[in-house]
């Protein structure tokens, strides 16, 4: 079997192996870093679960392979907090219980937290057009984006 060497920097840590060249980031995340906070809900690039940052920028972590992540900084849901307090982000999650059984909230809160770096005081309708690539089977949608909201006043939006 044809395995090429990989390295990739995930939450400031580097992790690098072989791997074969058609596994998945996703894959490379839970298996060989073992960061089992991102998910697999489809692998089809349809459900956002696996939704990590690539660069800075999000990207469903079962659409790149991880060869092409090479070289590259990954973050996850495990590097959000500073492993003390959770993130205003998951605080408003868990306060306007924008979750039940927490299969997106992975995704969820990467791409939300990619949405308030970009826009401090996004509108109802700005949070929903920023997370229509996550899908979540439990909420209705509603919480979720009362939990975006308010983190964004927490972190000094409005
Ligand atoms: S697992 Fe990647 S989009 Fe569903
Ligand atoms: S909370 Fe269950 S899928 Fe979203």
């Amino acid at each position: 079997m044809v395995s090429v060497p990989v390295e990739i920097t995930i939450n400031g840590r580097v992790f690098s192996g072989e791997v074969e060249p058609r596994q998945l980031l996703v894959h490379f995340i839970r298996e060989n870093a073992g960061l089992t906070g991102t998910k697999v809900g489809c692998d089809t690039s349809q459900c956002g679960t696996c939704t990590v940052q690539l660069d800075g920028q999000i990207a469903k972590s079962c659409t790149v392979l991880a060869v092409q992540a090479s070289g590259s900084t990954v973050n996850t849901i495990e590097g959000l907090s500073n492993g003390v307090d959770l993130h205003p982000l998951q605080e408003a999650f868990w306060n306007k219980h924008g979750l039940q059984c927490g299969f997106c909230t992975p995704g969820m809160i990467m791409a939300s937290e990619e949405l308030l770096r970009n826009n401090p005081s996004p509108s109802r309708e700005e949070i929903r057009h920023a997370l229509e690539g996550n899908i979540c089977r439990c909420t209705g949608y509603q919480n979720i984006v009362s939990a975006v909201e308010e983190a964004a006043g927490a972190m000094g939006g409005s």
